[in-house]
């Protein structure tokens, strides 16, 4: 602790948003979504408390944990830790938040402290976190992939400066759904000529049972199978038990998910996948969430087949959803060439940070 006036206090996530010890949590959102637009100068990372409290929970294959930080008893950021459960894992992943007006004294450091020893204590010795690093002048850092760079900011700085190396970039793209969609229609006729072995399926979440089993093994395959650099991802087992809690998050809180798959029609198997989220207000920005080509399938166009029908759909059923936003590797290249014909342009750029602990 840094000063005797700044409190890093566990959040203990209350059962509702309505439960009446819900007054830390309600703060925590607040102060998480007046950060997240001092860093980017929009909203459209902003989520109401009750659509984020199920995506802060435990699970049997996650422990989450949060504190809140306060000076003079006024939340003015907030650490999170999550550790993942699969069978001897080593990897962390963590994030500290703070207001701007705490940046510089101290109280990074101070939470930081917190977040080592609590993944020394769980026996993890991988510790990984992403920030947004805006655009800048001055310095630049690149990473061991030699794709895209960050300016060495405050954030930057604050990694180095405990131990950690920047790993990969990662882009940020919108696609605007209120423009036209030419591009998009004239790419889903080209990926549908060259995928006649295939059918395109579509459902909301939560996944019928006979998509069920299909989309468990993309989902495991999402870990291993994107460009992680020298990130560290554990080998992730999913089966239908899984997809429903991974549903559930969604569902639960009235938020949408959309899954378009590709189907090889002589065998029945699920080959790829898109996934598009949209919270209870359908006016604010759209999510991409994992898009994956299985790899004995990839060469068909299956990625721009379920991209652009997964597009078009979504402008149906969310018409005043202003953008799409997804995030990629920088050297994801077959995945940015997708994304550029379909028209995502880039907004911003995150740094991947890593340290092994000794
Ligand atoms: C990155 C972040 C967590 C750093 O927190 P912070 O409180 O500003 O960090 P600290 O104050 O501990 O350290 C930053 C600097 O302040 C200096 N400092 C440390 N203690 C200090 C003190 N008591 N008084 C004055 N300066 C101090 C440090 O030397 C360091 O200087 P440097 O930039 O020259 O290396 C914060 O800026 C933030 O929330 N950013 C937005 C979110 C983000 O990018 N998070 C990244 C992790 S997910």
């Amino acid at each position: 602790m840094t000063t005797p006036d700044v409190e890093f206090r566990p959040l203990a996530l209350p059962e509702s948003v309505d439960s009446p010890d819900a007054g830390d949590l309600l703060e925590m959102v607040h102060v998480r979504n007046l950060v997240y637009r001092e860093i980017t100068g929009h909203d459209d990372d902003a989520m109401p408390a009750d659509e984020l409290l199920p995506h802060l929970r435990s699970s049997e294959y996650e422990t989450r944990k949060m504190w809140i930080v306060l000076e003079h008893g006024r939340v003015i950021g907030r650490v999170g830790v999550d550790l993942p459960l699969e069978e001897g894992s080593k990897v962390a992943f963590w994030l500290i938040e703070l207001l701007r007006e705490a940046w510089g004294r101290g109280i990074g450091s101070a939470a930081y402290e917190i977040v080592e020893s609590y993944a020394r204590e769980n026996g993890r010795s991988v510790l990984q976190s992403w920030a947004q690093h805006p655009t800048a002048d001055g310095p630049r850092l690149t990473p061991p992939t030699g794709f895209g760079e960050i300016p060495e900011d405050h954030a930057a700085r604050f990694y180095l400066r405990h131990g950690y190396s920047l790993e990969q970039i990662e882009r940020e793209s919108a696609f605007d759904l209120l423009a036209g969609f030419g591009a998009v229609e004239s790419l889903l006729a080209q990926a549908e000529a060259a995928s006649s072995d295939y059918r395109v399926l579509q459902w909301f979440a939560p996944t019928p049972a006979e998509y069920a089993d299909g989309y468990a093994w993309m989902k495991s395959r999402m870990a291993t199978d994107a460009p992680a650099a020298a990130m560290e991802f554990d080998e992730e087992t999913w089966d239908a038990a899984r997809i429903a809690e991974h549903d559930a998050r969604y569902t639960d809180v009235g938020q949408t998910l959309q899954v378009t798959a590709a189907q090889h029609i002589a065998t029945g198997e699920l080959c790829a996948f898109n996934e598009l989220v949209v919270g209870k207000d359908r006016t604010t920005a759209s999510h991409q969430e994992d898009t994956l080509v299985l790899k004995d399938h990839r060469g068909h166009k299956l990625g721009t087949l379920v991209k652009c029908a997964g597009l078009i759909s979504w402008r149906a059923l969310v018409p005043d959803s202003p953008r799409v936003i997804t995030y990629n590797a920088e050297e994801n290249r077959p995945m940015l060439d997708i994304n550029e014909a379909i028209g995502f342009a880039p907004i911003a750029y995150n740094g991947a940070w890593k340290k092994v602990l000794s």
